[in-house]
């Protein structure tokens, strides 16, 4: 079955410097040529999942310039509803400035631009445009607070699934954990959260997921990069996913994006949270093989390859 799924975040322009070596503060790094990608959570989910299968609808903003038409061509290339973007007059579309050394790794600036004029209106306006249409609502918090709120909050009242991205940890997601989202937080959000919640202690990624669970009364999936994901559940208790081994690692940035998108995606289309994470995982693998956030996502075919190859080794090592 194909999901349904509603993506609400930002949507950038990624203009990516490929250098040996991030720079350090005062530092000057000297790459290649300049490249241009489709970029920003939202938008970068929301590829992910059409490409991983569900019917997509993303709602964000755009600023009237040449930035904003790329972007929007971008998605409704992939097959997703843009409809519910908003034009944003005098803004300029998002942006960000992302250095990406030899190992992948990046460093990465964003300029905000129309995604922190999306008002709860423009959310509201999409989310009623979609009543009784979503199985799930991906929700990530680069874009307005007043944003992230509306959807949060309007997803719960429905009764929709919805998962929280906390990526960035911004002030303000305290009072939404309540209304019980899974939450997708890398390590650092991780640890940011459970101090926030006044967790102290230098404790591990399985405790610190279990004391955020306890108090948002859902699962917690903590994004672990090369090694994989760890889901917590209502109870507790924690499963390692682990990541399958990428044939080349030239490009990081977009991989928990890919996850998110993929993960809400198999939600959207009713498959439990231990099935949609190892799709997420396997699909966030293959996003680091090529330059550029979206450039190397799967398809479900690929993802269904890897997941069958992974099943595979386990046998032969059993
Ligand atoms: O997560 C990667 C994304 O973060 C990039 O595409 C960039 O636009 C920033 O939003």
């Amino acid at each position: 079955m194909r999901g349904r799924l509603l993506v609400v975040g930002a949507l950038n322009i990624d203009l990516v410097v490929a250098a040996n070596a991030l720079p350090g503060p005062g530092e000057t790094v000297v790459g290649d040529d300049l490249q241009r990608h489709g970029g920003g959570k939202g938008g970068n989910s929301a590829v992910a999942a059409a490409r991983a299968g569900a019917d997509v609808r993303y709602i964000g903003a755009v600023g009237n310039d040449e930035f904003g038409s790329t972007s929007l061509e971008e998605l409704r290339a992939e097959g997703i509803d843009v409809a519910d973007v908003a034009g944003k007059e005098g803004c300029a579309t998002g942006a960000a400035v992302i250095v990406v050394d030899r190992a992948g790794e990046n460093q990465i600036a964003v300029a905000a631009g129309a995604n922190a004029a999306v008002t709860a209106d423009d959310v509201r306006k999409a989310v009623e445009r979609a009543d009784g249409w979503p199985g799930c609502v991906l929700v990530s918090t680069e874009i307005s607070m007043l944003a992230v709120i509306t959807a949060v909050e309007e997803a719960t009242a429905r009764g929709w699934r919805c998962v929280l991205n906390p990526a960035p940890v911004v002030p303000g997601i305290l009072d939404l954990l309540r209304l019980a989202p899974i939450i997708t937080p890398n390590r650092g959000e991780l640890k940011d959260l459970s101090r926030l919640l006044g967790h102290t202690d230098d404790s591990s990624v399985e405790e610190m997921a279990a004391f955020v669970s306890g108090h948002t009364g859902s699962a917690v999936v903590v994004t672990l990069g090369a090694d994989g994901v760890l889901v917590c559940d209502t109870a507790g208790i924690t499963t390692k996913i682990a990541a399958g081994k990428a044939r080349q690692v030239v490009d990081t940035t977009g991989a928990g994006d890919t996850f998110n998108g993929v993960f809400a995606a198999a939600l959207a289309a009713g498959q439990d949270i231990k099935t949609a994470a190892e799709r997420g995982v396997a699909a966030a693998t293959l996003s680091v093989e090529a330059a550029g956030a979206r450039t190397s996502m799967p398809n479900v075919a690929a993802i269904d390859a890897l997941i069958a190859d992974q099943g595979a080794q386990r046998a032969g090592r059993a």
